[in-house]
Formats: structure tokens, sequence, C-alpha cells
């Protein structure tokens, strides 16, 4: 992976956690079950509140006497985060339990010095709830995940070659999936500056660099420092001479907004190519996955995007087998797909990831549940790609070459619709951009012939 495919594990001193609990058995449960949830966080069990970087109090409600004793207990605790906080230190403190359930708001009226609040019901979102404390303090959580986290990428298929190029303009996600540690392992979104961008789009096009692919993990969250999104940088680097061709990845339907949609219908060089995830097709799992979409959103979105570009190809990313995700839900997310129709798309069994809220849901889906949902979607993708590549046969299309072929006199380039073609041409052309007639396709390429006039 270019750009973004750093280590994200570090091997940062490990954050002392202290839980307090009050009142019942069931409390003393819940406190155990946070540890385990912030566990994968760094965090480790310790027995002081003096010196620990998060304290958690798991509060009892029962009585009104109970719940004075948290408030004056958070008042203890204030002083002690100020003489943190003196020392250089920091230390977060947390409200649980039956008191955060019933008095949230107030709570954090009272005690200004509270960071998170967070119910019964709620201990699933525990580790968003933190991270974003931790980002509020200015702070970025060194996770205990994997390195290079097998989904802790862009779902960037291909190498850059000398032609093509990836150019990162974004990092970080906000949208905490319940099922996703990116929020965690990249941090916040943050936006490089347009100006840094474009100069660096000047250098690689003056290297012979005639397509570049935008990314970030969550590139359509682009904030440009002059207001314009990631569509005003589409358009800025649009006007750069040479540069040909621009591509983005990986979105989130949420951040798909008008302005980019127009993109599409108007920058010539913007490519008729959009890869944005889904990940399913029932509302009831979207919520599940904290998604803030439904599948109707997302239809409308493709709609909206084809109407704008009527030869869009769609790719997207797919999970089966999330937590409490039934047959019903998996039978919803093939007919999106049918609905649909994609170019190319991803698709994974849901891998429960430690930390995670998801990892911690009831409802796990057995392994061989998921292996025959998975197939069954691979299988309807499969025969929509190769329907995708069989409609193109007979077209001629503008291929930019990239590079020798796999046989000799063969150079391999990409369609606008990001399909390898490989064609008889002379290696002359490899930087080049020409009409091709495809005149063959299989599941994952196209054969083509060079056309005589312009495509
Ligand atoms: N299990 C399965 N798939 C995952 N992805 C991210 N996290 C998980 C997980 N825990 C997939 C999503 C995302 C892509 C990059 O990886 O589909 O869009
Ligand atoms: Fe992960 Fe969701 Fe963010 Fe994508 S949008 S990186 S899946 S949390």
């Amino acid at each position: 992976m270019p750009g973004l495919d750093r280590d994200c594990a570090s091997a940062a001193a490990p954050k002392r956690l202290f839980i307090k609990t009050y009142g019942c058995q069931m409390n003393v449960y819940d406190s155990e079950r946070m540890a385990d949830l912030l566990a994968p966080l760094g965090y480790v069990a310790s027995d002081t509140a003096e010196g620990a970087d998060l304290v958690v109090l798991n509060t009892c409600h029962i009585r009104e006497k109970a719940t004075e004793k948290v408030y004056s207990e958070l008042g203890r605790l204030k002083a002690m985060k100020a003489r943190a906080r003196a020392a250089g230190g920091q230390m977060l403190l947390a409200v649980a339990g039956c008191v955060a359930q019933a008095e949230g708001a107030e709570i954090m009226a009272r005690q200004s010095a509270v960071d998170v609040v967070v119910g019964p019901q709620s201990y699933h979102r525990l580790p968003e709830l933190i991270a974003r404390a931790h980002r509020a303090a200015g702070e970025r959580l060194a996770a205990d995940f994997a390195p290079r986290e097998k989904f802790d990428s862009l779902g960037v298929a291909r190498g850059a070659t000398g032609v093509s190029a990836f150019l990162t303009v974004q990092e970080g996600c906000d949208k905490f999936c319940t099922f996703c540690v990116v929020p965690y392992t990249r941090g916040a979104e943050y936006s490089r500056p347009a100006a840094a961008i474009e100069s660096e789009a000047r250098a690689l096009a003056a290297k012979g660099v005639r397509e570049v692919t935008l990314l970030g993990q969550n590139v359509n969250a682009y904030e440009n420092d002059d207001g314009g999104g990631l569509a005003g940088l589409i358009r800025r680097l649009a006007a750069i001479s040479g540069l040909d061709r621009i591509r983005y990845t990986t979105s989130h339907p949420r951040d798909m907004d008008e302005a980019l949609i127009a993109a599409h219908g108007e920058v010539e060089s913007l490519m008729p190519y959009l890869h944005l995830p889904v990940q399913c097709g029932s509302d009831r799992v979207l919520k599940l996955m904290n998604r803030g979409h439904t599948a109707e959103h997302y239809r409308r979105i493709v709609e909206r995007a084809r109407a704008a570009r009527p030869d869009l190809a769609l790719s997207g990313d797919f999970i089966v087998g999330f937590p409490g995700e039934r047959a019903a839900d998996f039978e919803d997310t093939l007919s999106l797909v049918r609905d649909v129709g994609y170019a190319s798309a991803f698709s994974f069994k849901y891998s429960r990831r430690p930390g995670t809220p998801a990892a911690a849901m009831a409802g796990q889906v057995e392994e061989v549940e998921k292996v025959d949902r998975l197939a069954r979607l691979r299988s309807l993708i499969a025969g929509q790609q190769a329907a995708f590549n069989a409609g193109t046969v007979g077209r001629t299309a503008p291929v930019l070459f990239e590079k020798p072929g796999r046989r000799d006199g063969q150079v391999t380039g990409r369609s606008p619709w990001l399909q390898a073609v490989h064609c008889e041409a002379p290696a002359s052309l490899i930087g080049a951009i020409a009409p091709v007639e495809i005149i063959g396709a299989s599941p994952g390429s196209l054969s083509g012939r060079l056309a005589r006039e312009r495509a």
C-alpha cells in the first residue's frame, strides 16, 4: 500500500485504567466487560485512581445517597485530574452505569471535568467514546491492533506505475463503523492543504504521470482549505496540463455531496468509476454497523451519480455475516447488488476485531453461514463483473497504456472504467492514451486492438 500504509501499532506504554464499581453484581460484571472492551486500546487495569489515565465510575442509581456519593467522588477526581495535567499528564474521566443512564446531561452540566458519560445500553460504544475523548484532548490513541491490519486499507487493488500515481489527500476517519479499526488506528479525519496537493500533482505530471488516484480513508470527506471540498480539489487538479485522468478512492455514502456528483458529469478528466462501499443492503444491519445511511439513501446516490454520468462504473465493499445479520438481511444485500449492478466489488466475511464495538455484540454469525453467504455474494458479483466487461466488447475506448504486457508485442493499459486492457501495440505507446477497439473480454480483463480513429 502506498502513502497511507504505515505501521500503525505503536509500542507505547500501556495506559492505566481504574474502574470504581458501585452497587449490584450486574455492575461488577459490566465493569469487567468494560475492561475487556478497552484492553485493545492499550488499557490495563490499575487498582488506584491516582496516576490512572482513565477513571471510570460505574455508578448505581438505586438510592439518592448513592448518586450523591458519585458527585462527591467526581469532585475529588477533578482535583486529581488537575494535578495530572499540571504534571504534564492526562486523566480522562468517564461516568458509566445507572446514574449515567438517568442523568447523563446533568452530570456533564454539574461536573465539567467529566469527559465521557455512557449508560449500560451503550457500553459497546465505549471504545468509540474513549477514542473521541482522546482526540478532543489532542491525543491519538496507540491502539493495540495488529500492524497493517488487513482491513485498515483503502482497497487499492493495483500498484502505482510511472504513468499512474497515487496521491494522498486525506487521512483518518470519523465515522466509527462498529466493525472497523480505522478510526482507532488512523485517528481523526485530516485533509492536506490544497496548494501542497496541487504542487505535488504538478511535479508528478512533469515526471510524465498522466493519471492520479487521490487517496484517503474517507477521501470524499476531504475539506479544502479554500472551502471547495473534494469536487473543488478535482477541478483544481483537472486544470494541470498533462494530467489527463483523475480518480479517487475510497468514499463514504454520507460524504457524497451534490458538488462531487456534478463534477462526475462536468470534469472530463474525472474517470467514470466510483468506488462507494455500502457494506450491506439491510437497514437493520446498517444501523448496527453505525453506517449513518440506509440502503435507499445509497440507491439514490447511485441514481444521481448515473444521471450525471450515465456510463459510470460502480464498485463497492461488502461485509457478510455481521453480528445479527439474518438470512433476510443477507437477501436484502443481494437485492441491492442486483439493483445497482457493479462493475467490480470487494466482499469480506465479517471478522471480529477486538476493541471494536461489533466484536462485543450478541448474535455472532456461524463461520459456515459466513462462508456460504460470501460464496453466494461473490458469485453474483462475478457474474455482474463478467457482464460489465462483455458489455464493452465492440466499443472503442481510450486506453492509458501503462506497462509492457504479459506477451511479447503486447502493452497493457486501463480503460476509463479501470479495466485492464491487453493490446498488440508498440512499447512506445506506454504513457500515451490511444483509442482501442475492445475485441474480447474475460472476467478479469479485456483484449483490444489499436483503433484507427480517435475514441
Ligand atoms: N470485517 C470484515 N470486513 C471489514 N472491513 C473493515 N473492517 C472489517 C471487518 N472487521 C472491510 C469493509 C471496508 C474494507 C476496507 O474492509 O468492507 O470497506
Ligand atoms: Fe472504517 Fe467505516 Fe471509517 Fe470506512 S468509514 S474507514 S469502514 S470506520
